[in-house]
C-alpha cells in the first residue's frame, strides 16, 4: 500500500465530485459530502459508468448510464434492480489541506 495525495480541500466544495487519476490503480471518485471526503472506485460495477459524472446527494452517487446509486462512504450498492458488488472504497485522510488515500 502506498499512500497517494489526491488533491485539497480548497480544490472540492461541499456537494462535488471529481475524477481522481492514479498511474496504475483504478480512477477513483473523490467527493466532498459536507466537509468530509470520501473516495471510492470511480466505474460503477454494473458497465462502467463515470461516477464523477454522475448526481451526488448527500451520500449518494446516482451513476449517470442506467442509475445505479451507490454509498461514497462504504462504496455499497444503495439501489439498483441488479444485485452488485460493493465497489472498492479508499479511507481519505486530511493533513492540512492536503487529502491522502492509501492505495
Ligand atoms: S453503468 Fe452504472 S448503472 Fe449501468
Amino acid at each position: 500500500m502506498a499512500k497517494v495525495h489526491i488533491g485539497k480541500t480548497t480544490e472540492l466544495q461541499p456537494g462535488k465530485m471529481k475524477l481522481v487519476k492514479i498511474e496504475g490503480k483504478d480512477e477513483i471518485v473523490l467527493a466532498n459530502v459536507g466537509g468530509k471526503f470520501h473516495a471510492m472506485r470511480g466505474h460503477c460495477n454494473h458497465e462502467g459508468g463515470p461516477l464523477w459524472e454522475g448526481e451526488l446527494e448527500q451520500n449518494v452517487i446516482t451513476c449517470p448510464w442506467h442509475g445505479a446509486k451507490w454509498d461514497v462512504s462504504t462504496g455499497s450498492l444503495v439501489e439498483f434492480p441488479l444485485d452488485l458488488d460493493p465497489e472498492p472504497y479508499y479511507a481519505v485522510t486530511v493533513e492540512g489541506e492536503d487529502l491522502y488515500i492509501n492505495v
